[in-house]
């Protein structure tokens, strides 16, 4: 039998266990054992059994791992330039993702494969545990290639976004680079994905090309999101019900028929606030979307343009500060909501049988994670049930 592992006199267990709501759930004074990879048992630390080590929590708060259902990791160069202009008054262009593309295209793969590891230890430092990793910034066969290869190194959530933008090369003729998406691109990058994804805004692609690159990645076995409502109000989130998209993400700008559509489907609705604090925008209207009976998901967006944040505890503190959510509500998005979006049942809960994904705070409560904004707070990762090294 796996050796197991007890974690006692935790102040606050989150557990996220689906109760009547099936929404955030704690339990106080609480004990967690951990065998294998999985939780094994969970309750109040008065009751808890007995086990091969002892870790005594101290009071301290016990998560769920954070799940980011939303980054785009693999690429080269940086834009803090773009980013102070936008400080300065300049809006945010999606066209500035070509600029990452040429420097993405002219790294090696050693380049590439760093910083991308670089970026996922960040993660696993701040208590992430899951986390999904688009493509996007090769556009090329070979490049995009070479983006999903990487990205499978450090994820099973590797997401196919060879619809990024149109690249330079296809200026003007976008519909022969959709072709190109829907064909030779996709043959090379299916078999290293799990998720296809498209950017549907003006300056990026449109609902009709963005149905075709979906509708083509479904017919290969990848599974749909989007990047839809990033910029002002569009098609892409009823698309994204539609084609039954696990989620649409940004949703910054809605309609009241895009909160109906989310509110009555399986899709979950990703905010991003990293992306609205990076170009100076609203944040997207959370308390409009989850008294609707939205499911809503929080992610980071890590990428260079937007949103250059790998934290959750910083998209947290956002939420709750900025979009009005409460505080379990963001641990909730943060958590199992972003399980949802990628539509994983083993992880964003603790409850036996879950994934031993879980993280220990410095703190006695999720609450300081927006309460106390910017602290590194995360003491302690465990990720299938192995205490992480942190660097
Ligand atoms: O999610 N919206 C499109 N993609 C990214 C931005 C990427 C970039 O600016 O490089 C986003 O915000
Ligand atoms: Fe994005």
């Amino acid at each position: 039998m796996a050796a197991s592992l007890l974690i006692t006199r935790i102040g606050e267990l989150v557990t996220n266990a689906p109760g009547e709501a099936g929404r955030f759930a704690v339990i106080d004074d609480a004990a967690l054992v951990i065998e294998g990879d999985r939780v094994a048992w969970t309750g109040s630390s008065a009751r808890a059994p007995a086990a091969d080590a002892v870790v005594d929590a101290a009071g301290r708060a016990v998560l769920p791992g954070f799940v980011d259902s939303h980054a785009h990791l693999v690429f080269a160069g940086e834009r803090s330039a773009e980013f102070a202009a936008r400080m300065a008054g300049q809006p945010y262009q999606a066209g500035g993702i070509r600029s990452t593309v040429a420097a993405t295209r002219a790294a090696t793969d050693a380049q590439l494969r760093a910083g991308l590891h670089r970026l996922a230890q960040e993660m696993l430092r701040q208590g992430t545990t899951t986390f999904e990793c688009k493509s996007g910034y090769g556009l090329t066969v070979t490049d995009e290639e070479r983006s999903v290869a990487l990205a499978a190194e450090v994820t099973p959530e590797v997401t196919y976004l060879g619809a990024h933008v149109v690249p330079p090369e296809f200026d003007g003729d976008s519909a022969r680079y959709v072709d190109l998406v829907c064909g030779p691109m996709l043959d090379a990058c299916a078999a290293h994905s799990r998720w296809v994804d498209v950017f549907c805004e003006r300056g990026a692609f449109g609902v009709d090309e963005a149905r075709a690159v979906l509708t083509a990645g479904r017919a290969r076995g990848l599974l749909p999101r989007i990047h839809a409502g990033q910029l002002e109000p569009g098609p892409g989130v009823r698309l994204a019900v539609e084609l039954d998209a696990a989620s649409a993400d940004h949703c910054t700008f809605l309609t009241p028929a895009d909160v109906d559509a989310l509110a009555s489907s399986a899709t979950v609705a990703t905010l991003l606030p990293g992306a609205e604090f990076g170009t100076r925008q609203p944040y997207p209207d959370a308390r409009r979307l989850l008294d609707a009976g939205v499911v809503v998901a929080l992610a980071t967006d890590c990428n260079p343009g937007s949103s250059y944040t790998s934290s959750m505890p910083f998209c947290v503190a956002l939420a709750v500060r900025d979009m009005r959510m409460t505080t379990g509500e963001a641990v909730w998005a943060a958590t199992a909501g972003g399980a949802r979006a990628l539509r994983r049942t083993d992880v964003g809960y603790l409850v036996p049988g879950a994934r031993a994904d879980l993280i220990m705070l410095d703190a006695p409560s999720h609450a300081y994670l927006a309460y106390r904004p910017g602290v590194p707070l995360v003491r302690a990762v465990w990720q299938g049930g192995r205490r992480a090294d942190l660097g």
